[in-house]
């Protein structure tokens, strides 16, 4: 029998998520035999015209039936013949992002609900972007109603093209997109002769069959302590639950923030002493040393995690007040709650489509990129690394409500003594001095694509203008900032990261950057992108591959083709395509100045 699976429902008030997972227990025969009678009257008197109404079986809130919306997080416990499950029924409205992203945190698979006759809709993506946000990596996409749409193949199809275009920018493992219709029960528990075209399985044996958890035991170990056991002077054990990895005695461990390191001696899961425990069971642990270990410290085994009093994150706001910098709040994270505040934020991210937006603060509801900092250092994870150590919550400390919650993309290593030094003369003093706002133009795209031709081309009309320009362009850099650097994708990565650090500081003094450099990847471009913060601006360089070895203006290609050089973007190393520039410039076959009269359009608003 698969282990347990944790799933999250999501989908506006009409898309039938309570009636799904209803209609499926039912035909399941996974509920009792008087409540399938309570089942029955109730529908009489309901509003389904005498046909069972199985939401009434998922909706156990009052007031849900009565607004017809589900207003908290329910959890329903359910077993099949191989699985068991726990299913958190979220509120889909745009208030109660809240218990969405609550119920997302604690699952490991979301089902999205799509009605067929309206498609892919607003919530739709802001629910994605949600479980995204909150870390989960399996997806299923039910596409209901497919009833009132005649079980037409081509309207699964197109919003089946849609999710796919929708999931491009989302990080994921498993996408599961399923033709259904919640009332009639086509798809649930056996496959539908209504839709003879679908090659899947049903819902229900989707769910039991899905491997969630298969990395988590091979994953180093790590265990955030919540308490320290010493029943006696004669014990000393470390309490905590597993939340990856495993751990046995003999294992070598670090205590963070400390730093300090020792060997396990005993490991007992419950009174039991055991060989070894597995992610997920609350253990104590004994070490052959004394070391000054209390909760909040996190012990592991060779690990990922970092300590840090300063991180980027990316948050998700649910305070009716809007966020304000540099005000404190109560950070918890793993077991340790902390005074924190945040002292930036880079940008704003748009819940429908993704993209960067300009701000300095989120409102309810918002997800950003923020700048935080804690009163001490504390340990934590990039959280696609160590889910555990990777996600945050924000407490009011006046108030006590949760203000945001949150993940950790990566720590600021500022050494302890280094402060930030705020100057008189700020960007935007310079700004107004040179009569334009900073921003900078990052060129992406294949080599010979055309980048450094249009930022030169783009420069001299800006040059025109009067504005005052600088270009970083890849190759020069390489000769000196970054000459020590390979093309490997670390190496690269820190090209790229330095790249925008000096754009920044570029901007800083209110000048007009173009960056001309591939940046293949895209966690280097979205690196890029928190550094400069709101003035960054994508450009895409779309031109083929075909078109760019056809010019082979340096004869790389060539030399690549002969498999002369290692790592040579679009030949024998990856070029991933941004979906999320602010504009796509294929220059095959295009006059410069045309180009370039595209490209001022990312200037007209200054
Ligand atoms: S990036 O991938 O790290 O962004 P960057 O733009 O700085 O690359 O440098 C790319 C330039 O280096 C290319 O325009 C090309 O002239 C040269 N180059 C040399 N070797 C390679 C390679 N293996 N892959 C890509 N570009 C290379």
């Amino acid at each position: 029998m698969k282990g347990l699976l944790k799933f999250i429902t999501c989908g506006s008030v009409d898309d039938g998520k309570s009636t799904l997972i209803g209609h499926m227990l039912y035909d399941a025969k996974l509920i009792f035999t008087d409540q399938e009678k309570a089942l029955e009257m109730d529908s009489k008197i309901g509003s389904n015209d005498g046909e069972p109404d199985y939401s009434l079986l998922l909706d156990g809130l009052m007031a849900e039936r009565e607004q017809g919306i589900t207003i908290d997080v329910a959890y329903r416990y359910f077993t099949t013949e191989n699985r068991s499950f726990i299913v958190a029924d979220t509120p889909g409205h745009e208030e109660y992002t809240r218990n969405m992203a609550v119920g997302a945190s604690f699952a490991d698979l979301a089902i999205l609900l799509t009605d067929a006759s309206k498609g892919v809709l607003i919530q739709t993506r802001r629910h994605l972007r949600i479980c995204a946000l909150m870390g989960i990596k399996h997806f299923v996409f039910v596409i209901n109603k497919m009833d009132i749409v005649d079980y037409d193949k081509r309207v699964f199809e197109k919003i089946k093209a849609d999710i796919m275009d929708l999931m491009e920018d989302i990080e994921y493992e498993n996408i599961y997109v399923i033709p259904v219709s919640a009332t009639k029960g086509d798809n649930l528990t056996t496959l539908s002769d209504k839709t003879p075209w679908f090659d899947g399985v049903p819902l229900l044996e989707y769910l039991e069959n899905i491997d969630t958890e298969s990395e988590n035991t091979d994953k180093p170990f790590v265990m955030p302590v919540q308490r320290v056991c010493r029943p006696d002077r004669t014990f000393r054990g470390f309490q905590g639950q597993i939340e990856e990895g495993t751990v046995k005695p003999g294992d070598k461990i670090t205590a963070l923030p400390s730093g300090e390191t020792a060997v396990v001696t005993e490991v007992y899961v419950c009174d039991n002493m055991v060989r070894q425990a597995i992610s997920g069971q609350p253990v104590t642990i004994c070490i052959d040393r004394e070391m000054d270990i209390s909760r909040g410290c996190v012990i592991v085994g060779e690990t990922d995690a970092k300590v840090a009093n300063l991180f980027r994150s990316q948050v998700l706001w649910m305070d009716d007040e809007p966020l304000q910098t540099g005000k404190s709040y109560y950070l918890k994270i793993g077991t340790k709650k902390i005074l924190a505040s945040i002292t930036r934020v880079c940008h704003g991210i748009d819940i429908n489509s993704g993209k960067r937006v300009t701000c300095d603060t989120l409102n309810k509801n918002e997800i950003g990129v923020c700048e935080i900092m804690t009163a001490d250092k504390v340990v934590l994870a990039q959280f696609s690394k160590i889910n555990s150590l990777g996600c945050f919550i924000l407490i009011d400390g006046e108030s006590n409500m949760t203000s945001a919650c949150g993940v950790v993309k990566r720590e600021l290593n500022r050494e302890d003594n280094v402060v930030w030094q705020d100057m008189d003369i700020t960007r935007e003093i310079r700004e107004k001095e040179l009569g334009q706002k900073a921003k900078t133009v990052w060129f992406t795209g294949l080599s010979g694509a055309g980048k450094s031709t249009l930022a030169n081309a783009l420069e001299k009309r800006l040059l025109m203008l009067g504005k005052h320009t600088m270009i970083l362009d890849g190759d020069n850099v390489r000769h000196g900032l970054n000459s020590n650097l390979s093309f490997g994708e670390e190496d690269r990565a820190e090209n790229i990261r330095r790249i925008a650090e000096a754009a920044r500081l570029i901007n800083d003094a209110g000048i007009i950057v173009l960056v001309s450099a591939i940046a293949p990847y895209e966690k280097d471009r979205r690196n890029a992108a928190d550094i400069i913060g709101e003035a960054f601006r994508e450009v895409y360089v779309s031109t083929p591959k075909e078109e760019c070895a056809k010019r082979d203006v340096k004869g790389l290609y060539a030399k690549a083709e002969r498999n002369e050089i290692k790592d040579f973007t679009g030949v024998n190393s990856p070029y991933e395509i941004p979906h999320n520039a602010d504009l796509v410039i294929d220059t095959t076959g295009k006059e410069i100045n045309d180009c370039v009269d595209e490209l001022m359009k990312l200037f007209i608003e200054d």
